[in-house]
């Protein structure tokens, strides 16, 4: 896969007239009603069943992209919803001080025994991302594929954790999941909605966010937002 981005998505010309939005903050992009109840229980019997079609087996290419075009240097990094945590390897390889949480106890498992096959170091929680109380900020966050698998309902939530984890000027490299299903997960994080979730007050945006592919025959919008 090319190493540089293709096919920019321009954001729309002015993020203010979306952002001040209470609808748009509080209307989820999709439906969750007949979605089950996404838990620790609910993403480890995804891990046990081997159905993890979200999973690369490598790490991104908009990471490597990142890492490769010098956008995102050595730093405190935290990784949410890591997963099997192949960005996290290759983030603790380039000598970042990784942090990764996930509450499913095979993704931990899995990410601990590559680190240790490759000497690797890295911080492992294994928790619910949103009772992480962290005593120290961080320099960065990655966000791939955690966003779209909680519920929508969440996800304002979730914003806050997330800028209250970063400190002034940190930057998020956020991976938005598109898809055109009404239900999930992975649930859709269209730009628009995206633009409302992360408002303008908080959230320094891009020009363009970037086309990637991801292995579930969809699309991710890549773009770097600045903790403002
Ligand atoms: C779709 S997978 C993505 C994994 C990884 N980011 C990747 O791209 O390969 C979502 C992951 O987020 C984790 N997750 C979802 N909700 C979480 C929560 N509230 N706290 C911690 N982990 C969570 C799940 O256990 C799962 O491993």
């Amino acid at each position: 896969m090319s190493r540089s981005f293709k096919g920019l998505v321009l954001m729309s010309g002015s993020l203010s007239s979306e952002v001040d939005s209470m609808e748009s903050r509080q209307a989820p992009c999709c439906s969750q009603a007949d979605s089950p109840a996404l838990d620790s229980g609910y993403w480890q019997n995804r891990y046990d069943q081997g159905q993890t079609g979200w999973d690369r087996g490598e790490p991104s290419p908009a990471l490597q992209y990142w890492l490769e075009s010098g956008q995102l240097q050595p730093c405190r990094i935290l990784v949410p919803g890591c997963g099997r945590g192949h960005e996290v390897i290759e983030l603790a390889a380039a000598g970042f001080e990784v942090t990764a949480i996930d509450f499913a106890p095979a993704a931990i498992a899995a990410l601990r025994t590559q680190l240790e096959g490759r000497e690797l170091d890295a911080s492992l929680i294994q928790a619910d991302l949103f009772d992480y109380r962290p005593d120290q900020s961080f320099d960065a966050i990655y966000e791939q594929t955690c966003l779209c698998a909680i519920q929508p309902n969440q996800r304002v939530a979730y914003e806050a954790r997330l800028a209250n984890w970063l400190q002034p000027g940190g930057k998020l490299y956020a991976l938005f999941m598109q898809t055109e299903s009404n239900s999930g997960p992975p649930f859709a994080c269209p730009p628009a909605a995206m633009q409302g979730l992360f408002p303008a007050d908080r959230w320094r945006w891009p020009a363009a966010l970037e086309p990637i592919a991801h292995p579930a025959q969809l699309v991710e919008l890549a773009g770097v937002l600045e903790r403002v």
